[in-house]
């Protein structure tokens, strides 16, 4: 198939550059990018594509792309090794297998033939310990022993650079060290920071810390330029323990930050744990119900009265957060697997920390909430039609952390801070959660209108918690008259996939407003409003003539095969119809049978080597919303759609975090299109878990 060309051309080529390519094998696939410390907006560190998936050699970038510097020397009998990053010197030891679950990334190293190197990057995901999800920390443990049978010295060693305080090196910073509670660490930050503020979307405040165990075999460094730190180790195996107090810019001589850790002679296993992260007290500008906005502070900080103490307690905690990652792990691997085959292992598995790292847990004054940022489309905060893709990873692990993603929403508006008749699209930029008291937001009335009302639904069902209905009834009541305003004939507008356009009559868009509309019968009888039976069958009512309407304005029988039109009129146009999902979601079977049938069919007509077009003004396609139309399409069309995802995240060569839009044909970057990265949205590759027993 000309996917796999494709792909072979592309390790080969890579291989010329990166001679240890051929060697390593990658489990389940390898990714365009691979997640190294991935937990929130601002700790977000992968090994971008053009490495090759080698993990020597090549520096670790953060999501937009600024390098943040991250080095690994391995010294075997007085030889040293490079096991990560770009330093120049030490020659690479020899990568023999990747492999990645939910919450890590596992590398596997040869070195000479002497020791067996594996460097393990986790990246915890707490569904259901807000508390712990809120530290943005992240480990990195590196595993030596003996593959030859022999003892050998061996000593680690590991920096991290001042890049990751800031996307202009120009920048001072400051820095120290310290101990505390066990854990030895260096702290650096930004020297003049701005709250609340991003530079090319870095955090412009916060502490960095890189941390490990103080142990006997423990030395380090602080501040002195990069070559110099590590010539001391490549020398001598051990640092000298000073601190450099001359405080500069990130680029003048590179200040490092440096560990070596000695293991003396090595037989069988031995490992040193290392933690990077931010501590930023506060986390979010949020205007809720309160006259100006308040500052939320970081939900660690009602736990830990200190950074320290924070990064301590994390630090030390790595055995139960292995423990307790390999468990989630193994939910998510068993429960795909179940659902979709290894196929569908593969893509949700590689979903759940570039979903979970759009996240920032916040503490208010009234209660805690979730914020997400709508990565690298345009970093607006709490974008209600990001949230919805992504929604469906959130309802699998913890209905209840969809809750605290929509509370901010109905706080901001129930309050008076929104004027519109429609819900409102985001709360401002990340992460100033601010609004728009003059309701000039990006307008997408029946797209966020349909979403409020279906996740609302979706998130009392599933929790059980059916007064969060009858606690934002006016509002929900409001959005659905203006469904029944707006659904059927839906006007001029922008859905979700505003990159492709505005459009009258859009079909996929009129079924979830029409959806939304039928959802609200059950929203009105279940909340214990009063007249909720009138209410309820009101709105059935309305909906059932509004679907029967849909049938015969948004279908095209006449063509073979027949299918759902991208426009009202226009029968030659095709769209993925995957707003239809909501309708199993929520377990209305509302929309008749065989529209799902029909629409299977069609998709088995039109599917290529890397999937379905999302409509037919573009080449373009959407990984997530593809999944979506996957989960309610007949078994056999659901697993090869499944399948040339696959095909898709192994064989574009994009070689960044995950795209969500691509070129169908391509597996490019959608052409003429945004370049959208690391984008929450990949949640929605859990649509079929999401969906109810
Ligand atoms: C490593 O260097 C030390 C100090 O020079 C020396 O004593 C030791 O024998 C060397 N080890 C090996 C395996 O060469
Ligand atoms: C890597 O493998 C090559 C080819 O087998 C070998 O020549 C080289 O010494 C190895 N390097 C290390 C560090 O193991
Ligand atoms: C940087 O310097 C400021 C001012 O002296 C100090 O408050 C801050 O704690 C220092 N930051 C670090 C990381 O050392
Ligand atoms: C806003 O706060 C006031 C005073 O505590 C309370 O009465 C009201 O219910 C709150 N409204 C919302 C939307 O939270
Ligand atoms: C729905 O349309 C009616 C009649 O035009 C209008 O009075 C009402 O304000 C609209 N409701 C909403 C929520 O847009
Ligand atoms: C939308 O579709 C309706 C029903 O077919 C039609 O009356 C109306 O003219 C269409 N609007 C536009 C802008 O095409
Ligand atoms: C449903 O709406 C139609 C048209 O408005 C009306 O004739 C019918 O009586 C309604 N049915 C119910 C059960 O309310
Ligand atoms: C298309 O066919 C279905 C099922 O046969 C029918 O219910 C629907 O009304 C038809 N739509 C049009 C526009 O003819």
């Amino acid at each position: 198939m000309a996917t796999r060309n494709l792909l072979i051309t592309a390790l080969s080529v890579l291989g010329a550059v990166a001679p240890a390519a051929s060697t390593s094998t990658f489990s389940p696939l390898r990714p365009p990018a691979i997640p190294l410390a991935v937990r929130s907006p601002y700790l977000s560190t992968w090994l971008n594509g053009d490495s090759g998936g080698i993990l020597p050699g090549s520096w670790p970038h953060f999501w937009a792309d600024e390098i943040t510097g991250w080095q690994g020397f391995i010294r075997v009998d007085n030889v040293t090794y490079n096991w990560m990053g770009g330093a120049p010197g030490p020659s690479p030891v020899n990568q023999t297998s990747f492999e990645y679950t939910s919450t890590k990334s596992i590398f596997t190293f040869d070195v000479d033939g002497k020791v067996t190197l594996t460097a393990t990057f986790l990246s915890p995901i707490h569904p259901n310990d807000l508390v712990r999800q809120s530290m943005q920390f992240s480990y990195l443990q590196a595993a030596v022993e003996s593959s030859d049978g022999a003892a050998h010295d061996v000593q680690i060693y590991s920096d991290v650079s001042g890049e990751w305080a800031s996307s202009d090196a120009s920048n001072t910073i400051n820095w120290s060290n310290g101990l505390n509670d066990g854990v030895a660490y260096h702290k650096f930050a930004l020297s003049q920071p701005t709250v609340f503020s991003e530079e090319s979307d870095m955090a412009k405040w916060g502490d960095w810390y890189f941390a490990t165990d103080a142990n006997s075999g423990v030395t380090y460094r602080t501040g002195y330029p990069d070559t110099d730190t590590r010539t001391q180790f490549i020398n001598n195996g051990r640092l000298d323990n000073q601190i450099d107090a001359s405080y500069r810019a990130i680029s003048d001589s590179w200040p490092v930050f440096a560990f070596a850790q000695d293991f003396g002679s090595v037989l069988t296993e031995e490992d040193v744990v290392f933690t990077i992260g931010l501590a930023q007290e506060q986390v979010i500008n949020f205007q809720g119900n309160s006259t100006n906005p308040e500052a939320l502070t970081a939900l660690w900080s009602t736990v830990y009265s200190s950074a320290e103490d924070c990064l301590a307690a994390f630090h030390n905690n790595w055995d139960v957060e292995m423990h307790d990652a390999s468990i989630l792990d193994s939910k998510i691997h068993n429960d795909a697997y179940d659902a979709g085959g290894q196929n569908y292992v593969s893509l949700t598995t590689l979903a759940v920390r570039q979903a979970f790292g759009s996240l920032q847990v916040a503490h208010g004054t009234r209660q805690n909430y979730i914020f997400l940022k709508e990565i690298s489309s345009d970093g607006d905060i709490q974008t209600v039609d990001v949230i919805f893709p992504a929604h469906p990873i959130f309802l699998y692990l913890n209905p209840e952390m969809l809750r605290l993603l929509l509370d901010p929403l109905y706080e901001n508006q129930e309050s008076g801070h929104y004027p519109n008749p429609w819900s409102i699209h985001d709360l401002g930029f990340f992460p100033n959660a601010v609004g728009y008291p003059n309701g000039n937001d990006e307008a997408m009335p029946v797209e966020e209108c349909g979403n409020m009302i279906i996740m609302t639904l979706a998130y009392a069902l599933r929790s059980g918690n059916h007064g969060y209905l009858m606690q934002h009834w006016p509002l929900l009541d409001q959005w659905a008259q203006f469904l029944v305003n707006d659904s059927l004939i839906p006007d001029y507008q922008l859905s979700t996939d505003d990159f492709a356009g505005a459009l009258a009559n859009q079909t996929n868009l009129a079924l979830k407003g029409i959806i939304g509309v039928r959802a609200m019968a059950e929203v009105a009888g279940l909340s214990g409003i009063v007249n909720a039976n009138q209410i309820s069958t009101q709105y059935l009512n309305t909906s059932t003539q509004y679907i029967n309407k849909w049938t015969t304005l948004g279908v095209n029988n006449a063509s073979n095969p027949p299918h759902t039109t991208l426009a009202y009129n226009e029968p030659d146009s095709h769209g993925l119809l995957y707003n239809i999902y909501a309708d199993k979601l929520l377990g209305l079977n509302f929309v008749p049978e065989w529209v799902y049938s029909m629409q299977s069919n069609f998709y088995s007509t039109i599917l290529g080597d890397f999937g379905l077009p999302l409509d037919t003004r573009h080449d373009w396609a959407k990984s997530d919303w593809q999944v979506f139309a996957a989960a309610v399409a007949k078994t056999d069309v659901q697993d090869a759609m499944l399948e040339r995802l696959v095909n898709f995240v192994e064989g574009t060569p994009t070689t960044r975090p995950l795209t969500d839009l691509y070129d169908v044909t391509t597996g490019e970057f959608a052409t003429g299109g945004p370049t959208f990265i690391n984008r929450p949205v990949v949640g929605g590759f859990f649509a079929l878990l999401a969906l109810p027993n």
